[in-house]
C-alpha cells in the first residue's frame, strides 16, 4: 500500500456518517502513537505536517516515517500539509510525496481566496493531489464575546457555492465557532451547526473540514497543573458537539492540542515521579502510549472511523 489521497476516505466517510482524524505530527514518537492506534482499531488516517512541523523535523524525515507507518500498518493513509499559506509551498508538498494538500487563504479577500486556491488546484490535480481551501477565519477566544464580531469569522454559506466551483476545490474547512489551541471558550461552548446544516444543503455530498477540533480533557489540564503546569481556563469543543458534526457533512476532524497535552502531562508526571531519570526513552515510550490512547478514544467515542479502513 502506499500513500493515498483522501478521495475515497471521504467519499466513505459522507456516507457512512462518520469522519476522519486528521492528527498533527512532528516526531517519530507521535507518528508511532497515531498510528499503533488506527492499526489497532482498522482506522483510516490523515497525518498532517505544519510549516512549523517541516522546519522542526525536515519533511523528508516525516515523509519517510509515515512510509514505515503504512509498511507497518498497511492502512490507508493520507499525507497532507496543513496549512499551507503559499502556493509554492504547497507546490513544494507535491512535488516531494504529500498526496493532499491545504491552501489557507482564508485571511485574503474573498476574490483573492478564490485565485490563490485555483492556482494550486489546477497544479495539484495535474500530479493526482488533493486540495482542501478555507472560507472564513475560525473564531479566536476574543472574539466569542462579542457576537457581531465572532460573526464576521464565521464561514458565509451564501459563499461556499461559488467558491466551491470556481476554485474546483477537494474539501473546504469552514469556521463555526472551533478555534485552534487550549483555549477555545471562555463561556459556554458554542459551535454553528446552523451554519453547517446550511452548507450542507447547499454543497450536497461535499465534504466538509473542522479545525481546531481538541476538546482539551479536563484531565489532560489537572495532570499538566498538578505537576507545575500553568493551564488555568483551558478549553476545547465537547465531544458530544464534535460526533454530531461527523455524522453531518464534515468528514475531516483536525486535532493537535489534545496530543500535545498528553505528552506535556505525561512527561510533567514522569519526572515528577522519577526525578533522577534522564534516558529520554524511559519518557518518551509513556507519551507514546498517551498518545496512543487519546487517539483511540477520538477514533472510537468521537470520530466513529474504528473498522473503516
Ligand atoms: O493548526 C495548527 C496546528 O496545530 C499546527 O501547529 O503550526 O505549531 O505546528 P504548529
Ligand atoms: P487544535 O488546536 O484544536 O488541536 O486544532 C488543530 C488544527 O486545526 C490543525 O490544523
Ligand atoms: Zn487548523
Amino acid at each position: 500500500m502506499s500513500l493515498v489521497t483522501t478521495t475515497d476516505m471521504f467519499k466513505k466517510a459522507y456516507a457512512g456518517g462518520y469522519a476522519i482524524g486528521a492528527f498533527n505530527v512532528n516526531n517519530m514518537e507521535i507518528i508511532q502513537g497515531i498510528v499503533e492506534a488506527a492499526k489497532e482499531e482498522k482506522a483510516p488516517l490523515i497525518l498532517q505536517v505544519s510549516s512549523g512541523a517541516r522546519k522542526y523535523a525536515n519533511p523528508l524525515y516525516l515523509r519517510k516515517l509515515v512510509e514505515a507507518a503504512i509498511e507497518d500498518s498497511g492502512l490507508p493513509i493520507c499525507l497532507h500539509l496543513d496549512h499551507g499559506d503559499t502556493f509554492d509551498l504547497c507546490k513544494d508538498c507535491v512535488e516531494n510525496g504529500f498526496t493532499s494538500v491545504m491552501i489557507d487563504a482564508s485571511h485574503h479577500s474573498f476574490a483573492e481566496n478564490i485565485k490563490i486556491t485555483r492556482n494550486v488546484v489546477d497544479y495539484a490535480h495535474d500530479h493526482g493531489v488533493v486540495v482542501e481551501a478555507e472560507l472564513g477565519r475560525l473564531a479566536g477566544i476574543e472574539d466569542a464575546v462579542n457576537v457581531s464580531e465572532a460573526d464576521s469569522s464565521y464561514t458565509n454559506p451564501d459563499q461556499v457555492q461559488e467558491f466551491v466551483s470556481k476554485t474546483n476545490v477537494d474539501s473546504l474547512a469552514i469556521a463555526i465557532g472551533t478555534s485552534h489551541g487550549a483555549f477555545k471558550f471562555k463561556g459556554e461552548p458554542k459551535l454553528r451547526f446552523d451554519i453547517l446544516e446550511e452548507v450542507e444543503k447547499l454543497l450536497p455530498g461535499f465534504p466538509i473540514v473542522l479545525h481546531g477540533a481538541s476538546s482539551v480533557p479536563q484531565q489532560l489540564v489537572e495532570m499538566i497543573n498538578r505537576y507545575g503546569g500553568n493551564m488555568p481556563g483551558a478549553r476545547g469543543v465537547p465531544e458530544e458537539m464534535l460526533r454530531r458534526a461527523a455524522t453531518m457533512a464534515v468528514c475531516k476532524i483536525n486535532i493537535d492540542s489534545d496530543l500535545r497535552m498528553a505528552v506535556t502531562g505525561t512527561v510533567r508526571k514522569y519526572f515528577n515521579d522519577n526525578p533522577s531519570h534522564f534516558d529520554p526513552r524511559q519518557y518518551l515510550g509513556p507519551a507514546r502510549a498517551a498518545i496512543k490512547e487519546i487517539v483511540r478514544h477520538k477514533i472510537v467515542n468521537v470520530l466513529g472511523c474504528n473498522g473503516k479502513a
